[in-house]
């Protein structure tokens, strides 16, 4: 890692709400990320998981409460890094996609070819080097998008749904790479809507719902039998849906 020295954790969000209009999206969220485990955030479909990344990742302000890192932004800048569901390439060449996110973040050019062979090697891609990036498959993409976060070499790394619509080979050498990237220091938050994947990768678990953090336990406890109900059903494959309401996001009635 670079920066090692200097950490930029803990992350913290104090009270945190995002709303929209009149939409409460994120809802009093108050949770400490610290160095260490691998955090997975679960929970059904609109519960929230992606805007608690983009928040974490700075993409999106809290609309109240606050975020605070144990750095300066310069250093949370450049130390912490998130890949999207549906990455998005650059109309130039594998190595090039690479090359570009290293350049923004000002890597010196004689440094960044190393970077970038070893990084590709590492996602299993320094053979596609000199191929177009948009014509690579959805899985390959996704390697490209984990290679480019991990050329640099980041002390935080969100990772949304990475994945999601990979096939069971694809999901499994993903997996393979998160787990090194974690295994060389990354701190790694990521959202899955895969249990399996939960359980496979999760040190321990964050269970949203309706924008609350409704629980947060290691990922062993909470998958022996976590303590809230609605967690229990999300894990007994209980449909969550009809438990919300017809308009659950209003700010009135808001539980
Ligand atoms: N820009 C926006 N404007 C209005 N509503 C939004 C906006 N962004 C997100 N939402 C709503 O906020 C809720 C949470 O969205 P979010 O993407 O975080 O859910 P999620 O838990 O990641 O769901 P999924 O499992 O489907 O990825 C959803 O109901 C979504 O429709
Ligand atoms: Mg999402």
């Amino acid at each position: 890692m670079e920066n090692m020295n200097t950490s930029i954790l803990p992350l913290a969000l104090n009270n945190v709400s995002f709303q929209i209009g009149e939409m409460r999206l994120i809802k009093d969220m108050t949770c400490e990320f610290n160095t260490g485990p691998c955090t997975t955030v679960i929970g059904p479909n609109g519960a929230g998981k992606s805007l608690l990344l983009r928040l974490c990742h700075g993409l999106i302000l809290p609309s109240s409460g606050n975020i605070t890192w144990q750095a300066d932004e310069a250093a949370v800048t450049t130390a912490q890094a998130m890949v999207f569901q549906r990455p998005i390439m650059l109309r130039r060449t594998v190595a090039a996609n690479v090359d570009y996110a290293l350049k923004l973040r000002g890597v010196p050019r004689n440094k960044r070819q190393d970077r970038i062979n070893s990084a590709l090697s590492q996602v299993g891609l320094k053979r596609l080097l000199d191929t177009p990036a948009h014509v690579l498959s959805v899985g390959e993409q996704q390697k490209l998008a984990l290679a480019r976060a991990w050329a640099l070499k980041p002390e935080v790394l969100f990772l949304d749904e990475p994945t999601a619509s990979l096939d069971p080979a694809a999901t499994h050498d993903v997996e393979e790479i998160i787990q090194a990237i974690h295994n060389e220091g990354t701190r790694i938050i990521m959202t899955t809507h895969d249990l399996g994947q939960a359980r496979r990768m999760a040190d321990e678990v964050m269970f949203l719902h309706r924008g609350r953090l409704l629980e947060r336990a290691a990922a062993k406890e909470f998958f022996a039998g976590p303590k809230n109900d609605l967690a229990q059903a999300f894990l007994q494959g209980e449909l969550l849906w009809w438990r919300l309401g017809k308009d659950n996001r209003r700010l009135e009635n808001d539980d």
